[in-house]
């Protein structure tokens, strides 16, 4: 989604810190992008579309600056051109916005009455004049930004410039995720905490209706009633590292590389020295519910799917697993003894955050589990787990779909101790598996070879299947959803007992079926359907257990397979997804894709 950068200092040029800034936001996904800084007193604004590089070529049209705001724009209200990127002009402001303006077009009515003329198609100008028309009778800025905050209805993280007052920035938010960044004798303004980490880590999280004014020594912060508040300031645990290749060619290659660790931190927030008991007294109590809702997007919503396959199997809890986009204008069957769990990465895609409120307007307690700390969710619902995955750049995510996996097994296996479904004893068995989870992701890791073999033999197919049952389907949708979006082939993922009703008419010789085969109990029933795809020439390849490899290993049923060593239930969905990220992965890089950041996709999915 769009990023925004600003800076007011004199300790640097603001040009190269505003672009140093959208370089480290690109992988939010974007298609133009724009500057505007103060030269010679005047505001000078260079746009380009596509790529920052095209921006940068255009630079050399301006000075140094002591002041500045930029954006990358991911195309929302008009296409991807140069007119359409920001920064907006419109009278004396200047302005960059993340966000949606909801009732923009009522709004260009009235101004277009005042004489306002539009030069793009873009929701973000309609604001730009709003502020500007409000501020001309007003005269005071801050009544101004809280009059247009009123009249506006959406989302938005504003930056902006008046003509009139070029050594300040001024900013406000409401629903998209804004933070002012501290320097000495500097300050900054960014829509995410990599845009300043080359510069500093400390940084102020603007809140929804607060407004800032922020010089190079000074940052003001208002409340919605024009008070001035104290805010505090937080410092960011990572460094720039994170944001970092650190010799990988792609960022999803590292991520992928991260996840041993990822799932080492992540249990030891809960169980640091292997003792049942700690994991006892820092999980959530189910107790109080009679049901859960787990509410999600994408990747997120796939990583509830296993929630729910584990919590049903072994915490006897009915869990109804949402998409977000359909849970928040749906009648939901929620009351006082439902549990939602919303689960997010990023913690401010805009349907889950709608969604969490929407629970929260029912009476239901929310539980998030979310990467970003401090993220919008993060701090709207009630309690919070948060996955311990570290900044996460690559677009596809893997690291931290592992995470939320891995929390939701967590949580599953504390409630089925405390229903006696699994003993004491058991759950030490359990623990042991759980140490020894980040090797053996390690080691699936380092069988890169296999993986470039099984994406050679696919990468030029245009249709490729993913096959399971029960946590092996959820399992396959997340594969499917993997190799789609970095590689742009179609593929598609179904129960597998569903073949036969309609979707086995697609199966021609040599159309690639990937397999999912780990769940013990209905394995015979899932190769049965493996092989009614082999029988219409199916290229089939299996990711199977160590153990059912050895049961049903021999038989001639696939092509190729991959298998993954042998753990508690619990874990299995997070081996299982490793190989199909790498295989993924590997399809994409041979069709020499923009791996990172897939056409058309957004790393945090801030509007509806
Ligand atoms: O930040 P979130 O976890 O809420 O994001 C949800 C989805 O947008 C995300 O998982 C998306 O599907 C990924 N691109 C999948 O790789």
């Amino acid at each position: 989604m769009c990023g925004i950068v600003g800076y007011v200092g004199k300790n640097k040029n603001a040009l190269h810190v505003l672009i140093d800034g959208l370089k480290a936001l690109e992988y939010r996904g974007y298609d133009s992008a724009g500057i505007a800084v103060i030269n010679d007193d005047k505001i000078k604004i260079v746009k380009s579309h596509g790529k920052i590089k095209n921006l940068e070529e255009k630079l050399n049209e301006v000075d140094n600056s002591y002041i500045g705001i930029g954006h990358t724009r991911w195309a929302t209200h008009g296409k991807p051109t140069e007119v359409n990127a920001h920064p907006h002009k419109a009278g004396s402001v200047t302005l960059v916005h993340n966000g949606i303006i909801e009732n923009y077009e009522e709004l260009k009515k009235d101004l277009r009455k005042q004489g306002y003329k539009f030069k793009s198609e873009t929701d973000t100008e309609i604001a730009c004049a709003l502020i500007d028309s409000i501020y001309k009778t007003s005269n005071n800025k801050l009544l101004t930004l809280k009059k247009a905050n009123e009249m506006i209805k959406g989302s938005f993280a504003f930056g902006i410039i008046f003509d009139n007052d070029i050594n300040n920035i001024y900013s406000m938010r409401k629903d998209s995720p804004l933070i002012i960044a501290l320097g000495d004798n500097e300050n900054y303004i960014a829509s995410d905490v990599p845009a300043i980490l080359s510069f500093t880590n400390k940084y102020i999280l603007l809140d929804s209706n607060e407004y800032a004014v922020i010089s190079e020594d000074k940052i003001d912060i208002y409340d919605n009633n024009l008070n001035l508040i104290n805010k505090d300031i937080k410092e960011y645990e990572g460094t720039k590292e994170v944001v970092m290749k650190n010799g990988y060619e792609h960022f999803m290659l590292k991520e992928i590389h991260d996840e041993p660790k990822v799932i080492e931190n992540t249990f030891k927030q809960f169980i640091k020295n292997n003792d049942i008991n700690e994991l006892i007294d820092n999980m959530p109590d189910l107790s109080k519910y009679d049901n859960i809702d787990i509410v999600a997007c994408g990747s997120a919503y796939h990583a509830g799917l296993i929630g729910k396959s584990l919590i049903e199997k072994f915490a006897d809890i009915p869990v109804n697993v949402e998409l977000a986009s359909e849970y928040r204008y749906k009648k939901n069957f929620n009351n006082e003894k439902t549990l939602t769990i919303l689960v997010s990465q990023s913690g401010e895609t805009a349907d889950t955050l709608a969604a969490l409120r929407k629970a929260k307007q029912n009476g239901t307690y929310t539980l998030g589990i979310i990467n970003v700390v401090g993220s919008s969710i993060a701090r709207e619902a009630d309690s919070v787990l948060y996955i311990k995955a570290g900044c996460e750049i690559a677009v596809a995510t893997t690291k931290a779909y592992l995470a939320q996996v891995l929390i939701l097994s967590l949580i599953t296996i504390n409630k089925a101790i405390s229903n006696n479904n699994i003993s004491k004893e058991k759950a030490k068995l359990i623990l042991e598996d759980l140490k020894k989870l980040p090797n053996m992701i390690d080691d699936l890791i380092k069988e890169k070879e296999k993986f470039e073999i099984i994406a050679k033999n696919i990468y030029k197919d245009n249709n490729i299947f993913f096959i399971g049952r029960g946590v092996d389907y959820a399992i396959s949708m997340e594969g499917s959803l993997k190799l789609k979006e970095i590689s742009y082939i179609n593929s598609q993922a179904y129960a597998a007992g569903e073949l036969k009703h309609g979707t086995i008419s697609l199966i021609e010789n040599g159309t690639p079926v990937v397999a999912v085969v780990t769940d013990e109990n209905i394995a015979e029933k899932t190769i049965s359907n493996i092989k009614e795809t082999k029988a219409r020439g199916a290229n089939v390849i299996l990711i199977t257990t160590q153990k059912l490899n050895e049961k049903y290993g021999d038989s001639d049923f696939y092509d190729q397979k991959i298998v993954i060593p042998n753990i508690s239930e619990f874990f299995t969905p997070i081996l299982a997804i490793v190989p199909l990220q790498l295989i993924a992965y590997e399809v994409a890089k041979l069709r020499g894709e923009n791996i990172d950041q897939p056409r058309n996709l957004a790393k945090s999915v801030t509007v509806e």
